[in-house]
This record gives C-alpha cells, sequence and structure tokens, in this order.
C-alpha cells in the first residue's frame, strides 16, 4: 500500500535518510524502529511531503506521492499520530476531533465516526467538552490517535503513540492499535517499546543513522527473533 523507494534526504547540507527502502503492505502493521535520531520520525515527516526526498520515490496504492503537497497526500487517505501527540491544547475535545474530520464533507460520516471515537474511548466522551489542554497524557493520546482515524484514513503512520504513558495505558494503546488494525486500517508504528510493537508486527524495519539496518518481513518467531538479536546489538553499540 506504502512504498519508499531507496529515499534520501537531507537537511540542509546534512544527510538524514539513505536509500531507505521500506513496504508497508496493505491491511499489516509495519513497525519501524531505531534509536534516539535515527530517522523514524524524518521517514514520517518524508512521507507527508514535510520533508522533501533528494532521491528515491514514494508509492502510495502504486501511485506516487513524491513532491505533492502534504493536505493533497492526506486526503488520499494517510492519517498521521505525530509524535508528542500535538492536541490543540485550547479547543475542546470534540473540536480537536472535528478538525480531524475537517476533509469530509459527509454529516453522516463525521457523526458516525465521532461516535466511533467515543466508544473506542469512553474517556474522550465523558470530557468531549473538556479542553485538550487540560487532558493528561494518556487522554491526549487517546484523542491524538482518534482525531486521526476522523478522516477515515487506509493507513495511519503512528509516532511513539506510547512514549511517556503509565504501562497500563501502553497496554490499552496496544491494544487500540491492534483493533484500528483488525478493523481494516493498515498501521506505520514507530515505536520505542521495541520488543512489544515486534511482538504485534507483521513486518519491521530497524533504523539506524538513516539507513536501514536489518528488516524483519516474514511473521515468525524465528524472524522476529533475528531482528531482536540485531537490535539489542545495535544498541549496546549505540551506548
Ligand atoms: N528540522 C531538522 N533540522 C535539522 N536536523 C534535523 C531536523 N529534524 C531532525 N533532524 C536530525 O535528523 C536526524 C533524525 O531525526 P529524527 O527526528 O527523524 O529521529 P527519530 O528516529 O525520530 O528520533 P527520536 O526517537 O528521538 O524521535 C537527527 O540527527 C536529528 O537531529
Ligand atoms: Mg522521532
Amino acid at each position: 500500500m506504502l512504498t519508499i523507494i531507496d529515499v534520501s534526504t537531507f537537511y540542509g547540507s546534512v544527510p538524514v535518510l539513505k536509500n531507505v527502502i521500506i513496504e508497508i503492505p496493505k491491511g499489516s502493521i509495519t513497525c519501524l524502529l531505531g534509536s534516539n535520531g535515527a530517522g523514524k520520525t524524518t521517514t514520517i515527516n518524508t512521507v507527508l511531503g514535510f520533508v522533501k526526498p533528494s532521491a528515491g520515490d514514494i508509492l502510495f496504492n502504486d501511485a506516487s506521492i513524491r513532491g505533492l503537497p502534504t493536505e493533497a497526500i492526506v486526503s488520499r487517505g494517510i492519517g498521521v499520530v505525530p509524535e508528542g501527540r500535538r492536541v490543540f491544547p485550547k479547543m475542546t475535545v470534540e473540536e480537536n476531533l472535528l478538525v480531524g474530520a475537517s476533509c469530509s464533507k459527509n454529516k453522516a460520516n463525521i457523526a458516525r465516526n465521532l461516535e466511533r471515537a467515543y466508544t473506542m474511548f469512553p474517556r474522550l466522551a465523558e470530557r468531549r467538552s473538556q479542553n485538550a489542554g487540560t487532558m493528561s497524557g494518556g487522554e491526549q493520546q487517546m484523542l491524538s490517535i482518534s482525531r486521526a482515524l476522523m478522516s477515515d484514513p487506509q493507513i495511519v503512520l503512528m509516532d511513539e503513540p506510547s512514549l511517556g504513558l503509565a504501562p497500563l495505558i501502553v497496554n490499552d494503546i496496544f491494544a487500540t492499535i491492534r483493533q484500528i488494525n483488525k478493523d481494516g486500517t493498515t498501521v506505520l508504528l514507530i515505536e520505542q517499546n521495541a520488543f512489544k510493537a515486534l511482538a504485534m508486527a507483521d513486518r519491521a524495519y530497524l533504523l539506524q543513522k538513516g539507513q536501514v539496518l536489518a528488516s524483519c518481513t516474514e511473521n515468525t518467531p524465528e524472524a522476529k527473533a533475528r531482528l531482536k538479536d540485531i537490535y539489542l546489538k545495535s544498541t549496546e553499540q549505540a551506548h
């Protein structure tokens, strides 16, 4: 569904991504692992058009989206749960959700998606009129995920959805991601909670210094164990 083909990017003259190849099949949970500064967020930002690739191509449903404006990319069916949540603090929960639906003109659809968000996270329903900035970290993450789903994306790109959350809430977030995927949305998941993410993923890529160091393209315990091994060795080297 989403294919990153040999993509390289620069921030100014500093190379960040180097010949990155990532394939995200329709219906999968694909996980992107890597230590701080490996280029995970940059990968998402490149897909979304915030960062322009200097080489390579990005295909969504077999059509190139390279160089398109972000709005055009998102409206093709790509949702994002950005790093650090980024809810609008002075807007209510419901207003935040409606921002996620602003590309949609179908009122019945919007109402249905609001209902879906409130069913998935009853906490959001209770707090629909509360300002998002006064919500707890976990609640803001629930809101950020729900906002991304308001546009019925085909794929949702999640940048560290469990960061900074208590273990019980992390479990909730992971269960939600699994459910979203079961309901038909393809997921690209960036996680530092690497083994938990790997356990849930259909395939995974390990980024190091802007390059794909290793990948696991079959959903088998052996393939995952191999990637886990390489991951552990690479983090040992980094420290
Ligand atoms: N706007 C920017 N300008 C210049 N350099 C940047 C910019 N954003 C990121 N970088 C650099 O690019 C590299 C990759 O950053 P990126 O944010 O993609 O890493 P990451 O894998 O998401 O890390 P983290 O796990 O800490 O979120 C880092 O060395 C970072 O300093
Ligand atoms: Mg990041």
